[in-house]
């Protein structure tokens, strides 16, 4: 059952081939936060190259849904990305077919993030604190987090298949990323209102209108697209790129932090409680939620 209605349900044709196959790209080793030992997985790829650092989400066959291991990768990628001189610009990027369909959530369900140092909480924070240009590719499905985290790309490209929603409401949830901030700051009120307390998805084109976009392109071009913008910055002055990016966000970035922080107090209470708990066992026993009792 998909949680995040049935416009989210789009059976995509299936190309499961990603653009940059070509080039050689790693799993990370990472630190997992409850165990504090090394380990390493596949659903992240890291690839650097001419001054880019392409991060991949690559747990297709779960729609690149994203586990405490991810997140740990994502967040040490991010730190390993902004100290690295050679790396100018990160790309975030998934399948031809899917972005991300947010949080595992069985892994939140069996393990839900108990501090700010949670692996979830470190990639968010490094995400909106990241000093150097990022962009996104985006195309099918990006739930929840995948579409919270654009927020605090500086450019987004998305395959006219790209179905963005924060369905946080129907999961008995709130929003986090400082999305509570930034998407009514970006849509007008009543728009975030509908994207948030509705939870209701809006196309490619929809997220073009209210800027979360810069262009949409066939699905089959949007990786190729990111790539030769991300080149086109890293050609720039680095310097100059961060300064100018701290320019434009410096007045909110504590602000930013601090929702984040708020917001994630509330999300990790409210995953414990009956409804977020109901709305995680129904999905994982592919079943509609009954909310009567929350
Ligand atoms: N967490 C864990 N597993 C997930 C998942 C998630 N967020 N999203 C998808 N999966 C798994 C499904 O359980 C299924 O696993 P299975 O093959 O072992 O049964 C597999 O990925 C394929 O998912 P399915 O729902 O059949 O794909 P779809 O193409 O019909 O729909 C989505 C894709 C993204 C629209 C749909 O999976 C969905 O809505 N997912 C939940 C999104 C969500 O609510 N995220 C949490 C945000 S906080």
């Amino acid at each position: 059952m998909a949680v995040g209605g049935p416009l989210l349900r789009l059976r995509l044709s299936l190309f499961h081939h990603l653009p940059f196959a070509n080039l050689h790209l790693y799993p990370l080793t990472t630190m997992t936060e409850a165990t504090s030992t090394s380990v390493a997985t596949q659903d992240i790829l890291v690839h650097t190259e001419a001054g880019v650092a392409t991060i991949t989400f690559n747990r297709v066959d779960k729609k690149n849904s994203i586990t405490r291991d991810m997140y740990a990768a994502m967040a040490d990628a991010l730190a390993a990305a902004k100290d690295d001189a050679a790396v100018r610009v990160v790309v975030f990027q998934g399948d031809v077919a899917i972005f991300s369909a947010g949080n595992d959530i069985g892994d939140f369900l069996q393990q839900p993030p108990a501090t700010q140092d949670s692996p979830v909480f470190r990639f968010l924070r490094g995400i909106a604190a990241f000093p150097k240009p990022v962009i996104a590719s985006v195309c099918g499905p990006a739930v929840g987090i995948g579409t919270t985290m654009l927020f605090h790309c500086d450019l987004v490209y998305a395959g006219d298949n790209a179905a963005f929603s924060m369905p946080f409401v129907n999961l008995g949830l709130c929003p986090e990323a400082a999305s509570s901030l930034l998407v009514p700051q970006m849509m007008g009120y009543h728009r975030a209102a509908e994207a948030l307390l509705l939870g209701e998805p809006f196309m490619a084109e929809a997220a073009l209108e209210v800027g979360l976009v810069n262009r949409v392109v066939p699905p089959t071009e949007c990786n190729g697209v990111a790539q030769a913008q991300a080149r086109k910055l890293a050609a720039k002055p680095l310097s100059s790129l961060i300064e100018t990016k701290r320019l434009m966000k410096g007045g909110q970035q504590a602000k930013v932090l601090e929702v984040m922080a708020e917001e994630g107090e509330s999300f990790g209470r409210m995953l414990r409680e009956p409804a977020a708990r109901e709305a995680f066992s129904a999905f994982m026993e592919k079943r509609k939620p009954d909310f009567s009792k929350s």
